[in-house]
């Protein structure tokens, strides 16, 4: 008897089932486009189910009404407006009530206010909030070169979540302490940010907050000594790619003809605007999360105390333009698409249920708006 062939069937079926229920197998009916020149075999693959879910998932919400741009300017008629000051008053209730749909539906105005004093800077969300709102203007008014006039809104990263669904911390590495077999260097561990790959776990951390080299090329088929990068490096670079392909629901093919990677003539366009797009996440991260670190309580933070951060699926969401390219923004120029006031207080000062007023000219201000909160906790924390 033929002893292979039950083998070579068990083996089959195997394969079969692994490719079937294992990850990143579409069912049909699958679409395929075409996004290169033809004979290049540049094709997008996309499955209909998934792509409809997507759908589903990535609508921009109606605005709620329009606000009238004539009246009191919101900054002289409240007490403690330090950005959005310019909005007339009517714009800046129109604003209120967005975010809170965008950002904490369920809790409400008071997700970020004490209700009886909506002045007072003491809930720490409100202070997040006022810095998010001056990088949500740099992202519109400096990274258009990205984000194109469809711009973004709060909505673009948060879907109506206080926490948006795809952020990331830096990656407790298992054994960097040194184990007895040795430090991983962070490699071969299997991680959601590569794609679930194996490739090394800390790429955003390299790319998106620090800005360490990507290019990992070589222009000559053997070695000369001219393209200095590891293996590791290389790995890591990849691992980037697998993110940035992922969060865009997207492959190697939308920025790249795969038949030279490096090549910026033959790369799509869209691979000029990831370019710029990896800057913009840096300087999101670096100038703007990383520095609310004193503000976040504990549990907002990673495993390793660094606040959450922004990477190319925090804005995306699985789909290569967020929100299919709908602008929210146009409804928000007044408010989002224009820069204001650009200062920043020294967050290092900030107590949560103490600090009333926060802002760049008065820093350490425990004097409680109006007497009318919080007067023996702000002259306790004096001493
Ligand atoms: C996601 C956080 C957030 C939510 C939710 C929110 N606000 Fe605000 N609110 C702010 C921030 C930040 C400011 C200060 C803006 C600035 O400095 O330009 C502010 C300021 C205000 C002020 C000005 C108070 C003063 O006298 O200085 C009023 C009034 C106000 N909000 C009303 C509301 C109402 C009503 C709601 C619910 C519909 C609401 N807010 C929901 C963050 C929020
Ligand atoms: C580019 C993506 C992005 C945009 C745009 C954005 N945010 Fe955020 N936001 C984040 C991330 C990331 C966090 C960090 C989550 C954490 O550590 O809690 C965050 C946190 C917050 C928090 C604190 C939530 C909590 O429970 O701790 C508030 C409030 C907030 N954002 C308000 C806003 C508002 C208001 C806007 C629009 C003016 C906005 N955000 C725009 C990414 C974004
Ligand atoms: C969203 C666009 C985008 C996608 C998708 C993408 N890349 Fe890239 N890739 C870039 C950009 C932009 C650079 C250059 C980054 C820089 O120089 O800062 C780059 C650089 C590279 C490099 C280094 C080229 C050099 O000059 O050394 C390689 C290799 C590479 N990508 C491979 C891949 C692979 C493999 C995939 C699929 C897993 C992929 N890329 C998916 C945009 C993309
Ligand atoms: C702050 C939100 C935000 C972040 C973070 C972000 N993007 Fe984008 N991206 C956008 C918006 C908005 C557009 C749509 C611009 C337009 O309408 O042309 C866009 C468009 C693109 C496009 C062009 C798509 C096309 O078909 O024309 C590419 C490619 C892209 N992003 C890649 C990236 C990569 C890679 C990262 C991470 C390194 C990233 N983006 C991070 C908001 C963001």
């Amino acid at each position: 008897m033929k002893l292979w062939i039950p083998f070579a069937a068990a083996a089959g079926v195997f394969v079969g089932a692994a490719i079937i229920f294992g990850a990143d197998w579409d069912l049909p009916p699958v679409d395929t486009d075409q996004i290169g020149y033809r004979g290049t075999g540049m094709y997008h693959t996309l499955d209909r189910e998934d792509q409809a879910a997507l759908r589903l998932a990535n609508v921009a919400p109606e605005p709620l009404y329009e606000a009238d741009p004539e009246g009191d300017r919101a900054g002289e008629f409240y007490e403690n407006v330090q950005v959005l000051g310019d909005l007339s008053t009517d714009e800046f209730n129109l604003f209120m009530a967005s975010i809170t749909e965008w950002v904490s539906p369920v809790q409400g105005c008071a997700y970020c206010h004490n209700e009886e004093n909506l002045a007072s800077d003491e809930v720490y969300t409100k202070v997040v909030a006022r810095r998010m709102i001056q990088m949500t203007q740099t992202v519109n008014v400096d990274w258009q070169a990205h984000v194109a006039e469809t711009g973004v809104t709060c909505y673009t990263c948060h879907q109506g979540q206080p926490v948006p669904a795809n952020v990331w911390s830096r990656n407790l590495v298992p054994g960097e302490k040194g184990t007895a077999l040795g430090w991983s260097g962070g490699q071969n561990i299997v991680n959601e940010t590569a794609g679930n790959t194996s490739l090394p776990i800390n790429a955003l951390e390299s790319y998106l907050l620090e800005d360490k080299p990507i290019r990992v090329h070589s222009l000559t088929a053997l070695p000369n000594g001219e393209n200095t990068a590891t293996t590791k490096e290389t790995e890591e670079t990849w691992g980037l790619m697998m993110h940035m392909s992922e969060s865009l629901g997207a492959n190697c093919m939308t920025c790249h003809n795969s038949r030279a990677f490096n090549d910026w003539d033959q790369s799509p366009p869209q691979r000029v605007t990831a370019w710029h797009g990896i800057r913009m996440a840096r300087e999101i991260n670096q100038t703007y999360m990383t520095g609310l670190a004193p503000v976040f309580p504990d549990n907002r933070k990673g495993p390793e105390g660094d606040v959450l951060k922004v990477s190319c699926a925090t804005c995306h969401n699985g789909v290569q333009k967020p929100l299919y390219g709908v602008s929210m923004l146009r409804e928000f120029v007044d408010s989002l698409g224009t820069k204001t006031n650009t200062d920043v207080p020294d967050y290092t000062t900030y107590k949560p249920g103490e600090t009333t007023t926060m802002s760049p000219a008065n820093t350490t201000s425990i004097e409680p708006l109006n007497g009318a909160i919080g007067e023996d906790t702000a002259l306790a924390s004096a001493d």
